[in-house]
């Protein structure tokens, strides 16, 4: 087939041209912008999962239908890559009242709630400063205390959203970048405006960590959202994300090659997409047989293993690496910390802990539970021993 009009997205945040096994949270969404627009109560929403589940296009998906239903939204934006946090939601927030200013209905309102914000990112400057062009207000926000002054700053969103008879939709990507004390601010901004009924939510992602992290942040946090975790697609889901871009375009996947690129990848979108693609680029024509496959297996796995794999244990030092593949020496995960302080076999025990703590900040570890960790990359422990020899 051209590659040309190759159909698979196989990369960090490329909307698929079918987003599989996805109605549920597009329904349970756009029922939340239907009472929060009516002005009821509902939860925001934390997804969570490994890399490569559909995390950020998920949000990307719901930010066009959020748009479609005329709220404001921030665009999904990757947070805690810079220190600077109140840099971030003010930015995040100076573009929900760019898109309310559009309407031209409650300018008054809008124009004080942009002072408020440039309010906010001065009260604390960061490193980068969010340019706007007008006066700071005083009094809301700017109490240097960032639980307080998060909270009424999304308060103020709020208010000028209702103003505008929208709502306004915040999409976090990444979350579990943010350190404890920004992750309380959110907790207790979001309880404020829930419990001010205002048209405010969030739509959050991040790795599985990031349920634990908003817990231990405010306890609270477990019944102020409501968590969804993402992980491998079921069958059918699969089958489709795999079949679908391909017959869009008029191209058949014979039904036994699907089902084996549907095993072989068990189920997770980052990888049927790179064997969607390499497989589109293979075959000579119509259908996509098991032939084929057999024949762009090692090319899947090596992409795979450059692509996705190799480019995260790069991320480690080199006795990070070693520590890794003692992890994933021991099978499968979870994995108990004492047992691999003993594959790894080292002595120095505080020099382990610290080569487990840059993992988990790298985000390459997780722990989901007390002395445990896993990979936050699906199938990485398969990887390891396929390409390094157990230590
Ligand atoms: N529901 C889905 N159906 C088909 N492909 C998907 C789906 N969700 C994600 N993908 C594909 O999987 C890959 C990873 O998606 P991404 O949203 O970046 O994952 P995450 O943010 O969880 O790391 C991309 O190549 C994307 O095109
Ligand atoms: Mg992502």
């Amino acid at each position: 087939m051209n590659k040309r009009d190759n159909p698979y997205t196989p990369g960090a945040g490329r909307k698929p041209r079918t987003l599989a096994g996805r109605d549920g949270d597009i329904e349970g969404f756009q029922s939340l912008v239907e009472r929060l627009g009516a002005g009821s109560y509902e939860r925001s929403i934390v997804y969570t999962g490994l890399r490569g589940v559909g995390k950020t296009v998920l949000l990307m998906e719901l930010d066009v239908l959020a748009s479609e239903a005329g709220w404001a939204t921030t665009d999904v934006q990757e947070v805690g890559s810079q220190p600077a946090f109140r840099t971030t939601f003010a930015r995040m927030a100076a573009r929900l009242l760019a898109n309310m200013a559009r309407r031209h209905r409650a300018r008054d309102r809008v124009a004080r709630a942009l002072s408020v914000v440039k309010a906010f990112s001065l009260a604390a400057p960061g490193p980068a400063e969010l340019r706007l062009e007008v006066e700071p207000a005083r009094g809301t926000a700017d109490s240097g205390d960032l639980e307080q002054d998060l909270a009424e700053l999304l308060e103020e969103i709020g208010e000028a959203a209702r103003a505008n008879r929208m709502g306004a939709l915040w999409l976090v990507d990444e979350m579990q970048n943010l350190d404890t004390s920004s992750l309380a601010a959110l907790c207790i901004a979001f309880q404020a405006v829930s419990r001010a009924g205002l048209p405010v939510a969030m739509v959050a992602a991040g790795l599985p960590e990031l349920r634990v992290r908003l817990w231990a942040a405010k306890p609270y946090a477990d019944r102020l959202f409501s968590y969804a975790e993402l992980g491998r697609l079921p069958d059918a889901a699969a089958r489709a994300a795999l079949v679908g871009p391909a017959s869009a375009a008029g191209v058949e996947i014979s039904e036994d090659c699907a089902r084996q690129v549907v095993a072989e990848a068990a189920g997770y979108p980052y990888f049927l997409q790179e064997y969607g693609m390499e497989l589109w680029n293979y075959a000579e024509a119509s259908p996509i047989t098991l032939e084929d496959l057999d024949a762009v297996r090692d090319i899947v796995r090596d992409s795979l293993a450059h692509s996705f794999f190799g480019t995260r244990f790069e991320m480690a030092t080199e006795a990070e690496q070693r520590y890794l593949t003692a992890m994933a020496s021991l099978g499968q995960g979870p994995y108990a910390v004492a047992a691999i302080a003993q594959a790894f076999g080292a002595s120095d025990q505080r020099r382990v802990s610290a080569h487990r703590e840059s993992l988990i900040q790298k985000g390459l570890v997780w722990s989901p539970r007390r002395g445990q960790l896993d990979f936050t990359v699906p199938l990485f422990a398969e990887f390891l021993r396929g390409q390094r020899p157990a230590p």
